[in-house]
């Protein structure tokens, strides 16, 4: 049993799971008092009995429509939270859950053409809003694009079945699916394509393409979720900067681009982080001297703003910094 955190204080019970591909297993959880959320937010886990691991994991059931809340998990090498949640995890254990969390949702938007993109992964939200689209708003017309790297890596496969949905698959194409990738000629099939709001999830190569290319057929309302961002790769042309770490004292250096947490946890130096996103405010870290660029400031108060504390997940240094 996992314990509560000030991040984590809600308790949920699991009530089964189930294997919906390969590697992404459903855990459904049972919540003995209301859990307020929103189609295509996403939760923190509290990991393994470790109240400073945490983990943010897309809520893929949808409120109001499922009987459990569910999070879909796939199990990545050598992940603690995805390793823990998908193998080692039991029907009956509790988890404890943060509240929930994100602005990636459909609830708020009035558009009646909404256009749905997931890739891998990426369909936990996505699945989430369609069925809220399906039942609270009955009208709107939705299109579904889902793509995967080959046809049993479907999650939900049985239920995308119900929806009108375009299937791509990379290889082992069997019927039902088209081979390939997300395209301009898949994308420009779409139907009023320019008037539809966008919701967009997977990795974010996919996501950048899919919002450069939709822009340029006169998307105007394009929303994405991301999962993380990828580090900067360490190579020979790319300048390193340097951090000092008073407390304990260390010293570690990062290539220029990386953000603070990235350069952090590259080099093992002990920092929590759960939404990646600058929501959760987990990263936070105080900044004695440098320069820096933030991305959010969300959760921190102007006093501590002044005191340099930035969150390290939505923080690029600029130059070498010295942290508390
Ligand atoms: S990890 Fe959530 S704010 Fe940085």
């Amino acid at each position: 049993m996992t314990m509560p955190t000030s991040h984590c204080p809600w308790r949920m019970q699991v009530h089964h799971i189930q294997q919906e591909t390969p590697d992404v297993w459903t855990l459904s959880l049972l919540c003995h008092d209301h859990y307020p959320y929103r189609a295509g937010q996403y939760a923190l886990v509290s990991i393994n009995q470790r109240a400073d691991t945490l983990r943010a994991y897309s809520l893929s059931s949808t409120p109001g429509v499922s009987e459990y809340i569910q999070l879909t998990v796939r199990r990545i090498e050598d992940g603690v939270g995805s390793g823990w949640l998908t193998q080692q995890v039991r029907r009956g254990d509790y988890l404890w859950l943060s509240d929930a969390q994100g602005h990636f949702t459909c609830d708020n938007e009035a558009s009646d053409k909404v256009l749905l993109l997931a890739a891998g992964c990426g369909v936990t939200p996505i699945m989430s809003m369609r069925r809220w689209l399906a039942k609270y708003r009955p009208a709107c017309d939705v299109q579904t694009i889902v793509n995967v790297r080959s046809p049993q890596d479907l999650i939900f496969a049985r239920e995308w079945s119900h929806y009108a949905v375009t299937r791509v698959a990379e290889h082992d194409v069997t019927p039902g699916f088209i081979a390939g990738r997300l395209s301009e000629a898949l994308l420009q099939q779409v139907p009023d394509l320019a008037q539809r709001t966008v919701f967009c999830c997977g990795p974010a190569p996919y996501m950048d393409w899919a919002e450069a290319t939709l822009r340029r057929f006169g998307v105007t309302r394009f929303l994405r979720e991301q999962f993380f961002t990828p580090p900067v790769a360490a190579s020979a042309d790319v300048e390193r900067l340097m951090f000092s770490k008073r407390s304990p004292a260390t010293t570690f250096s990062a290539p220029r681009g990386n953000s603070l947490l990235q350069a952090m946890e590259s080099n093992g130096v002990p920092v929590i982080a759960a939404c990646r996103e600058g929501v959760c405010g987990c990263c936070k870290t105080q900044v004695l001297a440098g320069d820096y660029r933030v991305t959010s400031t969300q959760t921190l108060s102007e006093r501590e703003l002044a005191e340099g504390y930035v969150l390290a997940c939505s923080c690029q240094p600029q130059s070498d910094l010295v942290l508390a």
